[in-house]
């Protein structure tokens, strides 16, 4: 058995992904960089100061979810921490979409003008592929002693706040936010599910993070947004259900 804890991050290859893995390889865990694309997650690896490796994982793909989730029990046999990191904003990148403002980008994912085709992708990324991925570890995060799962949602997911007339994110309540709000239903329902077996899973917001998913029109540096992740990856006991922001603050759902 393996005496480092173990965490696995999904879409760790940049942005604040490899940010919660660096830090939590500083902390002494041993680090799974979850991506796609393995040469992508290779090279991160590599720059992170610690035990870093690399695994291949598409969330959206139940082979590769499977596959990296035996490699987990063969190489290091359980799982300490999850982090449901991965997540996309538009099914299109926005390298593929030169000259398009983030204004217009977050008026085309409104609930009356998104094409349900968008709509499923981006649902498929960040909702149901972090319960397969979910799903996939709970065998492995049975074998820990703490086990914990962090899902990375945002702000602009909650439906008390975009229910406020005054809410700054609630004009931008699109797909994506729809999709947070999903995800943090899920939160909600995994925590109640598996609460009497002491695994904890826990929903935060990173803030406004300037990273390709928004073509770094976020305000906050990747360290920022990855704080409150970090403080529930490293956390040993402590409470589930939660939903927190950057600074731990609690979002209402
Ligand atoms: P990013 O675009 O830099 O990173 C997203 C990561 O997810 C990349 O590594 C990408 O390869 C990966 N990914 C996308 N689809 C995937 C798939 N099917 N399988 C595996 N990996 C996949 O963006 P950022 O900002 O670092 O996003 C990380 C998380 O933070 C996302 O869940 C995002 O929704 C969330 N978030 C970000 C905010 C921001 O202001 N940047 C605000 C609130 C939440």
């Amino acid at each position: 058995m393996h005496d480092n804890q173990i965490a696995l991050i999904t879409g760790a290859n940049k942005g604040i992904g490899l940010t919660i893995a660096k830090n939590l390889a500083e902390h002494g865990l041993t680090v799974l960089v979850g991506s796609r694309d393995l040469a992508n997650g290779e090279t991160a690896a590599q720059g992170i100061d610690g035990d870093a490796h690399a695994i291949q994982l598409d969330v959206t793909d139940q082979a590769s979810i499977t596959a990296a989730a035996d490699r987990v029990r063969d190489e290091f046999g359980r799982l300490d921490v999850l982090v449901n990191n991965a997540g996309i904003s538009h099914a299109t990148p926005w390298e593929e979409m030169p000259g398009n403002t983030f204004e217009e980008r977050a008026q085309s994912g409104q609930l009356s003008k998104v094409s349900l085709d968008e709509l499923r992708e981006i649902f498929d990324t960040n909702v149901f592929g972090a319960l397969a991925v979910t799903h996939a570890a709970l065998p492995l995060l049975r074998e820990s002693p703490s086990p914990r799962v962090v899902m990375v949602s945002s702000g602009v997911g909650s439906l008390a706040n975009a229910s406020q007339p005054g809410n700054r994110y609630r004009a931008m309540f699109g797909a994506y936010s729809a999709s947070k709000a999903a995800m943090n239903a899920i939160t909600v329902g995994l925590a109640i599910s598996l609460e009497s077996e002491g695994i904890r899973v826990n929903a935060i917001s990173p803030g406004f993070v300037a990273t390709d998913l928004n073509n770094h029109r976020g305000v906050l540096p990747v360290e920022e947004g990855g704080k409150d992740a970090i403080r529930l990856a490293l956390q040993e006991g402590g409470p589930t259900g939660t939903f927190t922001d950057q600074d731990g603050e609690t979002i209402p759902w």
